[in-house]
């Protein structure tokens, strides 16, 4: 532990979980919790549940939880430290400095130092003189210096150490040049810069640090695009290009297109609110991120075919994150930037607002693969349709568009409705099947989520559950369990763990709180303790706590018996195993 736990004690102390938590999650008193929908997954009835009193958070639908520390770490994708001096930023209070962890901390900052760094070298380099070649590649693409300069474009010279030599005068080591994914290793062991002679495009996450780079050719050669891979600093399914500048937008929706290039051509053109997906295809942390600054997506992707199916995919990822969908074609061009260079930008406006929502969209998707001038067809196309139509939750839209898809087959209406009907019917009962599997799935696991974290000893681990969740719930018990139980005893090493560390706490005269374990244990050994503490506890606590302590103890005998004298080899190879490896060898 590097920051000081008094800082931290205050800190979290300042920090009330159902304040910080509002920030992200519209909550809902009930009972003595808040409710909310789980920000970690997606869910469309609250599971997700805020306590005051124990000021901890923790999700029946996916398992995460621990205190306010936990939550921003996940809600923000923070480390530990970092984490830490966002709530004190928030706070008004500064982390001690001789307490911040110098490793983790620094370390970050350094990485993010060569990345702003080496942003600054190819933004030099793309303005001198000799290279104007590159200013008139951008000059051809149609940007204005004032666009170029607001992304932060640059230029990577022709050269395998011009950027490394560069950085090392600066200062920065080859291995933090390679941690940002830089320079790359060839099979000799030397190592050269990864971008060479092309057009460079920083990628910035929320805080406005660059964090990784794209590099286009300009010419035909490929690969068209090169990216930073995967670094400390840079994880490509949790940002998006160009979200640290369309989120200050005015707009009610944001624009969501494929490329750099479109993403850069629509804010030219005013669209501010444009933003990309990282050369994938969106995920559902994008879709969250998204959510958390808009309602309505507009969808912009390429006019080609692998844009479209990748809209069809962006639809039920939004979706599934709660936004409103439109869908926006562009007709005669392959993306929003040439259209927009071609046609202008009132043209793109139009279309715009000519955008069709994401169950129009389907339809006429589905009604493109059909002749619906033929009955065999138009019998596929209404089994298609009304399938796609069952998703539809609310009843007045499901029927907006049912009627809409018959008169689009010209079929009656009562057909098609009776169609859908079919659909549903017939979705309600697959999905009775999966649930009553998936109930009896859940029951045999109980178990942690994390695999590391698994029970060996399913009983006993259980009984050990208890006795944790009551010393949470009325700390002065804990002396009841003196002489009683000691943590050899547990059965599961990270059970075992948290009881001693809540013991530690106890005898240091400290509350045994959630808050109390953050930064001493993994996001993941959080969640579980979580989990653990927010069970209702029994009113008659000593004696729950003797029968936990007597299961704990029937177990450890039974273990025993199976161990040494039900199975005489595994006795002896445990007898063989003491000798090589016990006493004082180790
Ligand atoms: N992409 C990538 N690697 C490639 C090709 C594409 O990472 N080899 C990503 C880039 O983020 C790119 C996006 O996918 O911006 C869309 O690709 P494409 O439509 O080919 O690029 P544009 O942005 O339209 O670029 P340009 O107009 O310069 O061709
Ligand atoms: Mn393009």
């Amino acid at each position: 532990m590097a920051i000081d736990q008094s800082f931290l004690d205050e800190l979290t102390a300042r920090s009330d979980i159902v304040d910080v938590v509002s920030r992200y999650v519209s909550l809902k008193k009930s009972g003595s919790n808040y409710f909310g929908l789980c920000p970690f997954h997606n869910e469309k009835s609250p599971s997700f549940s805020v306590s005051q009193d124990k000021q901890i958070f923790h999700c029946f639908g996916c398992g995460v939880g621990g205190g306010v520390l936990s939550f921003i770490m996940r809600a923000e994708g923070l480390e530990f430290h970092d984490a830490v001096s966002f709530l004190a930023k928030q706070n008004g209070m500064t982390v001690p400095e001789s307490n911040y962890d110098p490793k983790a901390g620094k370390r970050r900052e350094r990485l993010f130092e060569l990345m702003r760094d080496t942003a600054r070298f190819y933004y030099s380099e793309l303005w001198k003189p000799e290279n104007a070649k590159v200013q008139q590649y951008f000059a051809r693409r149609g940007l204005t210096k004032k666009t170029m300069n607001r992304f932060g474009l640059g230029f990577a010279p022709d050269s395998f150490f011009a950027t490394m030599d560069a950085m090392h005068e600066k200062g920065y080591t080859k291995e933090e040049l390679l941690a940002c994914g830089l320079v790359a290793k060839s099979e000799k062991g030397n190592l050269y810069d990864k971008f060479r002679n092309r057009v460079m495009f920083p990628i910035f996450d929320l805080r406005g640090n660059v964090i990784a780079f794209g590099g286009r050719v300009m010419d035909d050669s490929k690969p068209k695009y090169l990216n930073s891979p995967e670094t400390a600093i840079f994880h490509k399914s949790r940002n998006l290009f160009a979200i640290e500048q369309a989120r200050k937008t005015k707009n009610n929706y944001f624009i969501l297109a494929e490329g750099y290039m479109d993403v850069i051509a629509l804010h030219q053109a005013g669209f501010d609110s444009a933003v990309a997906s990282l050369g994938t295809s969106l995920t559902e942390e994008q879709a969250r991120l998204l959510a958390r600054y808009t309602q309505n997506i507009i969808i912009s992707y390429d006019a080609d075919n692998a844009g479209q199916a990748a809209s069809q995919r962006a639809i039920d990822i939004l979706k599934k994150a709660g936004l409103n969908v439109r869908v926006l074609k562009i007709p005669n061009a392959k993306d929003p930037d040439e259209f927009i260079k071609e046609k202008g930008s009132d043209a793109f406006r139009r279309l715009i607002e000519k955008s069709a929502d994401d169950i129009a969209y389907k339809l006429d998707i589905i009604a493109a693969k059909f002749d619906l001038e033929e009955d065999q067809d138009r019998i596929s196309f209404l089994k298609e349709s009304a399938y796609m139509l069952s998703f539809i939750d609310s009843d007045i839209e499901r029927e907006i568009y049912t009627s809409r898809a018959a008169a689009m087959a010209n079929i009656s209406i009562d057909s098609m409705m009776v169609e859908v009907k079919k659909a549903i019917q017939k979705r309600e009962h697959n999905l009775q099947k999966q649930q009553k599997r998936e109930v009896r799935a859940a029951a045999q696991k109980a178990q942690p989520k994390d695999k590391s974290l698994k029970y060996d000893n399913i009983i006993s681990a259980r009984a050990e559950e208890g006795i944790l969740s009551i010393i949470f719930g009325d700390n002065s018990l804990v002396s009841y369990l003196n002489g009683k139980i000691s943590p050899d005893n547990f059965t599961s090493p990270i059970l075992r763990a948290f009881f001693i560390y809540a013991l530690e706490l106890y005898e240091n005269g400290k509350n045994i709180t959630i808050p109390a374990f953050e930064g001493h244990f993994k996001p993941d050994a959080l969640s579980l303790l979580a989990t653990i503490t927010s069970r209702p506890i029994p009113s008659m606590r000593k004696k729950a706590l003797d029968d936990y302590i007597y299961k704990i103890n029937e177990c450890s005998l039974k273990s025993d018996d199976t161990t040494t004298q039900s199975d005489p080899l595994l006795a002896k190879a445990k007898m063989k195993k003491e000798k090589i490896f016990g006493g004082n060898r180790l």
